[in-house]
């Protein structure tokens, strides 16, 4: 199938890593020229230089998107660099802070520093809104765009010891809903995807590693009967399950698809 992303300028945030790589990666081999977005400016070089060496065109963009300054500096750059602007909007960047820089077990909400609740909705929440602000009015001058927003099955059904992350997640599907009743008059489509445990090359260590199998290790072992594809296939999601979806979303096939989110987590939920 013919996705026609031919030329389209497409920007990823959190692109230098992980799921944002890999949809970088895709949507450049679709033919879209992509601006890599990242906090770390060696990780989004890294990876607009690979779709470079694959014949493609990249721009890294090195920007904390919890800065709604560093933002729209990042879009001016981007639409001065392609000479057209941002079509297609991929919210990727978000974490989970305190287990990154702890490790191990999120707290429950209760053993939350408050401090740490800011951290999660700057960067899930206002690191969208910034994005999507500076994107816009790009996308409704030329009456067509797309904005898809890579969220979690806990913001669908709620985790225990992820409260915040779970309400980030849920606030970026419903400002979604809301901006694709207000852009469906320009032809903007407003997707969510929710993922479920993703393996990567990013992560260190643990049951997301990408080594890690059901047979080295037992906490994976227990996580695949959690998903059902995932015990057909024997191993939780990796980037390029997701990346499909970001690319088809993405299109003009998918025109008539806007305000949903799409689980694709292996049928963790079934909502
Ligand atoms: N990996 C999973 O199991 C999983 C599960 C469910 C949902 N998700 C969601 O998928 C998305 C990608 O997850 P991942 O595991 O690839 O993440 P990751 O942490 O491996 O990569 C995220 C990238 O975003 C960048 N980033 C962080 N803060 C930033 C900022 N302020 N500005 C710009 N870039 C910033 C990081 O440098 C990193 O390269 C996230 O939204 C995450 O919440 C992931």
């Amino acid at each position: 199938m013919k996705l026609g992303l031919e030329s389209q300028v497409a920007l990823v945030t959190g692109g230098g890593q992980g799921v944002g790589r890999q949809i970088c990666l895709e949507l450049a081999r679709e033919g879209a020229r992509v601006v890599v977005n990242d906090l770390f400016a060696e990780r989004a070089q890294a990876v607009a230089r690979e779709i470079q060496e694959q014949g493609g065109q990249a721009l890294a963009a090195a920007a904390d998107i919890t800065q709604a300054d560093q933002v729209q500096q990042m879009v001016e750059t981007a639409a001065h660099h392609f000479d057209a602007p941002v079509q297609i909007l991929v919210n990727n960047a978000g974490i989970i802070p305190e287990r990154r820089e702890k490790g191990g077990r999120t707290p429950a909400f209760l053993d939350m520093p408050m401090a740490d609740w800011a951290k999660i909705v700057n960067l899930n929440v206002y690191g969208t809104m910034h994005c999507c602000l500076a994107t816009l009015p790009g996308m409704v001058a030329r009456k067509g765009g797309r904005i898809v927003n890579i969220i979690s099955e806990a913001g669908r059904i709620g985790e225990a010891n992820m409260a915040v992350y779970s309400g980030a997640k849920a606030a970026i599907a419903g400002f979604g809903k809301a901006l694709a009743r207000e852009h469906g008059r320009h032809s903007i489509t407003v997707n969510a995807i929710a993922l479920g445990a993703v393996s990567h090359e990013g992560i260190k260590d643990g049951p997301l590693h990408i080594d890690a199998t059901v047979q080295n290790n037992e906490l994976l072992a227990k996580m695949v009967n959690l998903y059902p594809i995932s015990k057909g296939v024997g191993r939780l999601s990796r980037p390029d399950d997701i990346s499909g979806v970001v690319a088809f979303l993405a299109s003009e096939r998918a025109l008539f698809i806007t305000g949903q989110t799409i689980g694709v987590s292996g049928g963790f939920t079934m909502v």
